[in-house]
């Protein structure tokens, strides 16, 4: 393929000099005579090398260059000043010209320069294809964290990507429970298959089915056509049921069909269609507790966790904060082209002594925002004002911690008094409360209250 050369002249005669010297070197040449035509030109066809006269008639050509390197970065701009104009070749080398020759042009001179730029230009795009060939990324290379904590979650994950099964992470919000989910997707023999995410707590009650298992063409009102599910979608990949906790039961026993038959039958059809998926789950809630409430399916539980991995949250693994700082200032600082910002002492004391409820996101989002805000240093005052203050946020912290426990006291006291005054018969403490049988039952047994009669029947998880 010849190489393809775009010149921005507008003196004509000049045009038609640079056009056939090009052609005769064996270069497909384009000519167009503005800055405009120009960028027009480059969003749709791609150039080897641009010739780009400063002079044109609408506008300098210095000012076009940082938006031709915007729109192909690959593509080197060579500058024709005039003679004796020092000053813009250096100034459009500063901008972001490859190169640059001055006027009258020399033929030898030009043929040189172009030569070059495309001689680089075949160099870049062969390292690129090298790299794009590179052994496939292992998909845990993003993690950035070494404490025992949480080194021993990622071997755990490395160690079951491979297999089928079928993976339950646990953390809280921000700990990467996403980001280890698609690393073993990455891993794993389904590599090359899709992973579909379906946030199960995004998804209204009554669309979840339809979103997970499909609908046939008026299977409801508005389901005017057709729809494949997240299952079917998932095929020969991985579905990521993220947020499963706040499953509703109803749904569990569906979801806990479709992973024992590896079939499912779309809303309103009639036919059992084959799903090969591996599950992975997520949720930030103890998902236990959620079982012992009765919150969540016991069977369905037990069938997720073919491995358990939980995320601690960082408070728990503050040894990983100065790595995790690192890496987050290097990358912020090179996405917002920063690269001269430090984190000041005082700004560091801040971040070690918050307790990070948003974990490992939060960490990343205020260090990005400290980048954009400060010029040179990070202070204090680049820090969101909870983290500014950590006296006042840690009294913050336990205050709400005792709340908490104070107002469980509370419950548990009036649970008691309720059960003695009925006789331990829970529907009339439960009448006297206010409350359902159910949720007295759940309270009981959160509490370790030993009640004297049965639990109720639960009918809705069976
Ligand atoms: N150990 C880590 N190293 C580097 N980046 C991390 C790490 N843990 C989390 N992150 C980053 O933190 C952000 C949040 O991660 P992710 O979305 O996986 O969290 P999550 O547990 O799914 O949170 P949520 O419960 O809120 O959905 C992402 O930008 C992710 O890349
Ligand atoms: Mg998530």
């Amino acid at each position: 393929m010849p190489e393809h050369v775009l010149v921005v002249e507008d003196d004509d005669s000049l045009a038609f000099v640079l056009r056939e010297t090009m052609s005769v070197k064996g270069y497909e040449t384009d000519v167009v005579p503005t800055a405009a035509a120009l960028l027009e030109r480059l969003k749709t066809t791609q150039y080897d090398v641009v010739l780009l006269d400063l002079r044109l008639p609408d506008g300098d050509g210095l000012d076009v260059i940082p938006q031709c390197r915007e729109i192909a970065p690959d593509t080197p701009v060579i500058a024709m000043t005039a003679y004796g104009v020092r000053q813009s070749a250096t100034e459009a080398l500063r901008r972001g010209a490859y190169d640059f020759f001055t006027k009258p042009l020399k033929m030898a001179e030009l043929e040189v320069v172009v030569g070059r730029a495309l001689e680089r230009r075949r160099l870049q795009q062969h390292i690129a294809a090298l790299e794009a060939s590179r052994e496939p990324q292992t998909g845990f290379e993003e993690f950035v964290g070494s404490s025992q904590a949480f080194i021993r979650v990622l071997d755990a994950a490395r160690r079951v990507a491979p297999t089928d099964l079928t993976a339950l992470i646990e953390g809280e919000s921000g700990t990467g429970k996403e980001l280890l989910a698609q690393a073993i997707h990455r891993q794993s023999l389904r590599k090359d298959g899709p992973i579909v995410a379906v946030n199960c707590a995004a998804i209204p009650e009554g669309l979840l089915e339809s979103e997970l298992f499909g609908h046939e063409r008026g299977a409801f009102t508005g389901a005017v056509r057709t729809r494949v599910g997240r299952f079917e979608l998932a095929r020969l990949g991985t579905l990521f049921l993220d947020e499963i906790g706040d499953m509703p039961l109803a749904m569990q026993a569906k979801i806990l069909r479709a992973l024992e038959e590896r079939k499912i039958e779309r809303v309103g059809g009639n036919r059992r269609i084959d799903v090969d998926v591996r599950v992975i789950a997520a949720t930030n809630q103890h998902l236990t507790r959620a079982v012992d409430e009765g919150r969540f399916r016991t069977d369905l539980f037990y069938r997720l966790q073919g491995i358990h991995l939980r995320l601690p949250p960082l408070r728990q693994r503050l040894e990983d904060l100065p790595e995790l700082v690192n890496a987050f200032l290097e990358r912020a600082k090179q996405r917002l082209s920063r690269a001269t910002v430090t984190l000041g002492a005082e700004a560091l004391q801040c971040l070690w002594t918050y307790t990070w409820p948003g974990n490992v996101r939060e960490l990343r989002h205020v260090l990005e925002g400290a980048v954009l805000l400060s010029d040179a240093v990070i202070l204090p005052e680049h820090l969101p004002p909870a983290i500014q203050k950590p006296a006042a946020q840690e009294t913050a912290a336990s205050l709400a911690r005792s709340l908490d426990e104070t107002l469980e006291d509370i419950e548990r006291q009036m649970i008691l008094s309720a059960l003695q005054k009925s006789g331990g018969v829970q529907a009339r403490a439960a009448k006297h409360l206010g409350v359902t049988e159910k949720s007295l039952w759940y309270r009981i047994k959160k509490f370790g209250i030993q009640a004297r009669a049965l639990p109720p029947g639960d009918d809705s998880t069976s």
